[in-house]
């Protein structure tokens, strides 16, 4: 295993220290001397126009950026995840979601094995199962066509196929509508299947591992809650044939653990696969995005696909000074380890992106919140920020007040598109060109603030003049695309997966694992039972949790 280069030793980033204690941010003046600016930091990837020019880019800082990303060997690694290496050096795995999205015919040979042509094969199957369900070809266990889908799957498993499902509903089947089960909260599955005729429900339990406690036990409450629902209407009798055609009908799943499939009782011919090199918050783009073919259809998914093999030949051919994901990192690297930035917004004006920050979260912090680098030696810069936001305009009018006037650097990323799904008008006037009217006046706001002179000049009175100054020099970054099609939405997932994998590479840290989750889980499992009146469970607990549990117990009405 080779070592990380440790980022802070490299001349760049002595540089970069240096230029940020020598150059006072100053948007005015830097657009004012340059008329080139916005035009010379707006760059293209796939359908995607990315403006940079409101960050703290300067061509010495640029230059800088370039250099890290050299010295730390970013192209290196890149290549490495494109070829198959297996850098994810924990679990001993490849990293390989870019082969989920490479073209029919393309060939990867990973281990003896061609990995794209395991992708297509599965993608085939899972493209025909998705006909035969909008077709209504594939009927429930009284011959009805298939009317809701209802995901079961948790972290990945879940986040993906919810954000697709929202983002692309304008693109979806009149006749299926999808549901997302995935909190172990009981609550989830009573109000998602409260009203669900039991004759026309599809379930997917998608799961990598297929052992994951809310996936399971939300599966095994669904397959009882199928059976004694078609048993109370006489649907079905009680025989154990007809229970195994009705979850044969009525369960499918996806997973890397046929085993488990079987033994949970669904005919593995109704299970798609997928590899131990797919990260379960990278696969949203394999048969774990199942619920979103079956709704958008094979031709809106083959575009889907399309869009992300896009960003990912963009990222793997481009120089690094006009790499979009690759400057997005470097400077999201430049903001946490030199300006102190916590935090990173990401604000789409599209209410159909509304769980794409939610999707951001487990994509971003599951892969870069960690301590130790790839070689486990301990990390020596902050990492991760915590990713967070709202589709504007209705984030204005509740955080923007921290965005604009807060003590902190936090920069953000605010996506917009050209052409709206509806395109309704009030008034005579075009809404959705009123909706981007914010989309352009936020950033102009952040980037260049308005002075106390500017304030004054409006007749406001003294003393509450500084409370009214913007201060402006926010570093933001403006994403454009034509429309929020499903090739755009594979494009800007893939830009952020890049993103993710800078920052990683930069910091030295193994992205793709997540040993963080394991020991809540482990000890959810012990404690469990101390909940069930087990004093020997609750006499091992520390005096917190355990006072906790006494009172959670003498709370409880039965
Ligand atoms: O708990 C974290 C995690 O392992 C995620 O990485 C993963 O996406 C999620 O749980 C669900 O895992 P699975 O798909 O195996 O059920």
């Amino acid at each position: 295993m080779t070592s990380p280069v440790d980022p802070t030793t490299t001349p760049a980033w002595a540089a970069l220290g240096e230029l940020r204690d020598r150059l006072s941010v100053d948007f005015r003046s830097w657009f004012d001397s340059d008329p080139a600016r916005a035009k010379n930091y707006t760059f293209r990837a796939g359908d995607l126009i990315v403006d940079l020019s409101k960050n703290y880019l300067t061509p010495e800082i640029h230059g800088a950026l370039v250099g890290l990303a050299e010295q730390v060997d970013l192209a290196g690694r890149r290549d490495a995840m494109f070829g198959g290496a297996k850098i994810n050096t924990t679990e001993n795995r490849s990293v390989l979601h870019t082969a989920l999205r490479a073209p029919a015919g393309a060939q990867l040979v990973v281990d003896g094995v061609d990995v794209v042509a395991q992708v297509h094969e599965v993608l085939d199957r899972a493209g025909a199962f998705a006909e035969r369900i909008r077709s209504g070809e594939w009927t429930g266990v009284t011959g009805k066509p298939i009317s809701t889908v209802i995901n079961i799957g948790i972290g990945g498993s879940d986040l993906g196929p919810v954000m697709v499902y929202e983002a692309l509903k304008p693109y979806k089947s009149d006749t299926i509508e999808c549901r997302f089960i995935s909190n172990i909260d009981p609550t989830d599955m009573f109000e998602k299947t409260r009203d669900v005729d039991p004759e026309t429900v599809l379930f997917i339990i998608a799961s990598k591992t297929f052992t994951t406690l809310e996936t399971m036990t939300n599966a095994r409450m669904a397959k009882n809650w199928l059976i004694n629902s078609l048993e109370h209407s006489g649907t079905i009798d009680g025989s154990s044939a007809q229970r195994a055609r009705a979850i044969a009908r009525h369960f499918v799943a996806v997973s890397t653990n046929l085993e488990k499939v079987a033994e949970f009782g669904i005919d593995t011919d109704n299970a798609f696969g997928f590899w131990d090199w797919v990260g379960g918050r990278y696969s949203v783009d394999s048969s774990v995005g199942l619920a979103d073919l079956v709704a958008v259809g094979p031709q809106n998914w083959a575009d889907f696909l399309a869009g992300f093999h896009e960003i990912d030949e963009h990222f793997r051919t481009t120089p690094i000074d006009h790499n979009v994901p690759a400057l997005m990192g470097l400077l999201n690297v430049l903001y946490v380890n030199f300006y102190g930035a916590q935090s990173h917004a990401v604000l789409p004006y599209s209410q159909y992106l509304h769980r794409f920050p939610a999707y951001l979260q487990q994509l971003t912090m599951e892969s870069n919140g960690k301590s130790t680098r790839w070689d486990s030696s301990a990390v020596d810069t902050q990492t991760g920020e915590v990713f967070w936001g709202e589709p504007g305009t209705n984030g204005q009018h509740a955080f923007y007040q921290l965005l604009h006037q807060g003590t902190r650097v936090i920069p953000a990323d605010f996506i917009g598109f050209a052409n709206p799904a509806h395109p309704l008008r009030e008034g005579g006037q075009d809404v959705h060109a009123l909706f981007m009217s914010n989309y352009f006046a936020q950033t102009k706001a952040l980037a260049f603030g308005k002075t106390a002179d500017e304030v004054r000049a409006e007749g406001t009175p003294e003393e509450i003049v500084p409370a009214r100054v913007f201060s402006g020099n926010r570093p933001t970054t403006s994403i454009l695309a034509p429309t929020l099609s499903p090739k755009v939405l594979g494009e800007l997932i893939a830009l952020y997966e890049h993103i993710t994998f800078t920052e990683g590479a930069v910091w030295g840290i193994n992205s793709f694992d997540q040993w963080g989750v394991e020991l809540g889980k482990k000890l959810a499992l012990q404690i469990a039972p101390a909940l069930g009146g087990d004093e020997q469970a609750l006499d091992a607990q520390d005096t917190s949790t355990r006072l906790l549990i006494e009172n959670y117990t003498s709370l409880r009405a039965d």
